[in-house]
């Protein structure tokens, strides 16, 4: 099968199109033919060992997991003797952040693992990009606590993170501040966003209202600059390490004084969460936000310009197959 691979940790260019075995399931795994898969921060984090600490659950010197690829759409092809959930033909979706795979034709998955059945009336292209960004935003959420009637503000509104954080926390039925772009500010009002605050033009934690939790969910912003923005005991929380890894050494220290507080939950999904991201996808309340698509041969190019940050959403990628 084909399948991009890449044998030492680096730049985009060490993804590599290559012919390699068609995995074969375990009894209690699935072989899916994948049709469309993602290229997102994960799989760039994993690739580029750009934080050694990656490399810690990936391999020191060089990847143990050579084909990336953490979220897949596809049809069940044959199944393990033991799998009693799925059957060949079924399409299904979810996510594999523990042995990735799904830049590939073919992957295989544990019949519990973070898989299940795709929502009806979506393509394959709509069910790849449900899990990544919308598990990180759930995980903070839960962390958070937020509930209905909160104010949060989201800044990175329009990142994978940011454009499920704003659909997941309206869903939830807190207040939804959006920091983004000028041009997708129509976008995050259709996410749900009450209010919409343009980079551009103005500077978010100048802002004159306070919240209960600010999300940052592309990690620009650091907790002094947002303190202010906070309410008596409101709650920051970022994606990214912050400036000399200050966001993990705070969501230590500051629960300890009481009033406002870092949070750095460790990302984690279970099937269940794949199974809520399905059923918000069914009830229409959830939407992954799709920035364009490229088919597996034009990875690099893909993978380019996810690392460019300026992605709205998520980047798919689409996996032909020989008939
Ligand atoms: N290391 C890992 O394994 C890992 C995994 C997942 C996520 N993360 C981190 O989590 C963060 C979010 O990931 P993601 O996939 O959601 O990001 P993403 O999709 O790459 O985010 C891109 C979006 O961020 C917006 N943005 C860029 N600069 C901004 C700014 N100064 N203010 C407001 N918005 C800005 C861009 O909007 P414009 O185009 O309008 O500027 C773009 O829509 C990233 O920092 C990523 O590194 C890390």
């Amino acid at each position: 099968m084909k399948a991009i691979i890449h044998t030492r940790y680096g730049p985009p260019e060490v993804l590599q199109l290559k012919e390699i075995p068609k995995p074969v399931p375990k009894d209690n795994e699935v072989l899916i033919k994948i049709y469309a898969t993602t290229v997102n921060r994960t799989d760039c984090g994993f690739r580029s060992a750009e934080y050694f600490i990656s490399r810690f659950f990936s391999g020191l010197f060089r990847p143990n997991n050579q084909t990336l690829g953490n979220e897949f759409a596809g049809e069940i092809e044959t199944i393990g003797k033991a799998v009693k959930s799925f059957k060949p033909g079924d399409k299904v979706f979810g996510y594999n952040d523990i042995t990735f795979g799904a830049n590939a034709e073919y992957m295989t998955m544990a019949e519990e693992a973070y898989i299940t059945t795709m929502p009806p009336s979506i393509t394959y292209e709509e069910a790849a990009p449900i899990t990544e960004g919308a598990h990180y935003a759930l995980c903070d959420i839960r962390a958070a606590k937020i509930k209905s009637g909160q104010k949060v503000l989201v800044n990175g509104a329009t990142g994978a993170i940011g454009s499920a954080a704003v659909q997941l926390i309206t869903y939830f039925g807190a207040e939804v501040t959006a920091v983004c772009n000028t041009k997708n500010i129509a976008l995050v009002k259709s996410l749900g966003a009450r209010v919409v605050i343009d980079y551009t033009q103005q500077d978010f934690t100048k802002l004159d209202t306070t919240f209960d939790v600010v999300f940052d969910a592309v990690g620009k912003s650091s907790f002094g600059k947002c303190k202010p923005l906070l309410k008596k005991n409101g709650i920051y929380i970022s994606t990214e390490l912050g400036y000399m890894s200050q966001n993990p050494f705070l969501a230590l220290i500051t629960p300890l004084f009481g009033g406002k507080k870092v949070l750095f939950p460790l990302p984690s999904i279970s099937k269940e969460d794949v199974e809520f991201l399905k059923e918000l996808v069914v009830t229409k309340k959830f939407k992954p936000v799709i920035d364009r698509s490229y088919p597996l041969e034009q990875i690099i190019e893909a993978t380019r310009y996810v690392e460019t940050g300026e992605k709205t959403g998520n980047v798919v990628i689409t996996v032909p197959h020989d008939r």
